[in-house]
């Protein structure tokens, strides 16, 4: 059986870290006897260069031609004074709404033996860290209606945070299915003593909750969820929010883990598309000095195997053999924790990976 992926390598660190994603990938498919085929497609930065748009809509049909679609990242200080509607984060969003993908899933994993790559103290690390967040992805304050007025104080500008019903219900749904497959805990985080929108987040959530007796279900507001992120993250399996609350939270829970390099994330919709990125950015500081971390685009590459395509046996090798490169002693720069420790190029570390697969 042969798939099809979309590769937008993008900025920075980008194209390193998917084309080590892609041998890996290549490497899985020969010893599983799959095919893959790609096809390139343009976005952020590079796109804005080559065409003056973030996100050209040939490669929105592109994506949309493909099983999935493997991001590296986009961004860099070069576009940093551009008007907002063509900054390369324009890209990012703009794929998110036009494929559909509501849903955000950023697993954190800390393994009790790589404790030490955490910042955390050691008798809070040593528990281990697994949970998932599920971010709305395509709602809230970030497609809310926004503008800049002029009032009383002189310009002022607004963004707004607003929800649907059909909204919280179907990222709810994303949430608790997932929950049937882990240890069976969501919590849903809000600030429903100040909003009114997680108000009705809160009496959503509490409804899908009813539908899902066997998985416990309990509510955080968010400054107190950041506080237990850091004090107890062993306690959290599931974590449901919103799109704002989401991205803030989910690189807290990435960095306790010890490096963001480590992270993959999905995007997900409806059917089984979706768009794979690692959830560090494009690192212009070290691009194209062959320092970045391959690891989180390897494992976006495995959980696109998992989700889009059903190859759970494949993306298990991919996820294995990342472990035992890692227990094996292979490190990059970002992950040098001890002084006898040696840090691999992004080369040499998508190599370590290899030999396991
Ligand atoms: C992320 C990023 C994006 C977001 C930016 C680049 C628009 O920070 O994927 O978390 O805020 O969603
Ligand atoms: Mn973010």
């Amino acid at each position: 059986m042969s798939f099809r992926i979309a590769l937008i390598k993008g900025d920075g660190i980008g194209p390193e870290v998917v084309d080590s994603a892609r041998a890996v990938l290549d490497k899985t498919a020969k010893v599983f006897g799959r095919t893959f085929d790609y096809e390139e497609a343009l976005a952020g930065g590079c796109a804005i260069d080559a065409v003056g748009e973030p996100l050209p809509s040939e490669s929105v049909r592109i994506c949309k031609s493909c099983d999935a679609v493997l991001l590296g990242a986009v961004g860099g200080t070069k576009w940093d004074n551009l008007p907002v509607n063509i900054r390369p984060e324009k890209a990012i969003l703009g794929l998110r709404s036009e494929l559909g993908l509501f849903a955000n899933l950023r697993p954190a994993l800390l393994h009790k033996a790589l404790a030490p790559f955490s910042p955390l103290r050691g008798d809070i690390a040593d528990k281990g860290i697994d949970l998932m967040f599920v971010r709305e992805l395509t709602g809230g304050i970030y497609f809310g209606e926004r503008g800049v007025t002029r009032g009383a104080g002189g310009k002022a500008a607004f963004d707004t945070e607003m929800y649907s019903e059909a909204e919280i219900e179907r990222i709810g749904r994303k949430a608790f299915e997932l929950a049937m497959g882990r240890r069976k805990d969501v919590v849903s985080i809000d600030k429903a003593n100040v909003l009114e929108s997680s108000r009705l987040w809160r009496e959503t959530m509490r409804r899908i909750a009813a539908e899902y007796p066997s998985v416990k279900y309990s509510e955080m507001l968010v400054d107190n969820a950041a506080m237990q992120l850091v004090i107890n993250p062993s306690r959290f399996d599931v974590v449901v929010t919103s799109n704002l609350f989401g991205d803030i939270l989910s690189d807290e829970a990435a960095a306790v883990t010890g490096s963001i390099g480590l992270i993959p994330s999905a995007s997900v919709g409806e059917g089984s598309f979706g768009l794979y990125e690692p959830i560090h950015g494009s690192a212009p500081d070290i691009a194209g000095s062959g320092k970045a971390n391959p690891t989180a685009a390897i494992l976006s590459a495995a959980m696109m195997l998992r989700c889009s395509m059903s190859l759970c046996e494949e993306a298990d090798r991919i996820e294995e053999a990342v472990e035992k490169a890692l227990m094996s002693g292979a490190r990059t720069s970002d992950m040098v924790c001890a002084d006898s420790e040696k840090a691999l190029s992004t080369k040499g570390m998508t190599e370590a990976v290899l030999s396991f697969i």
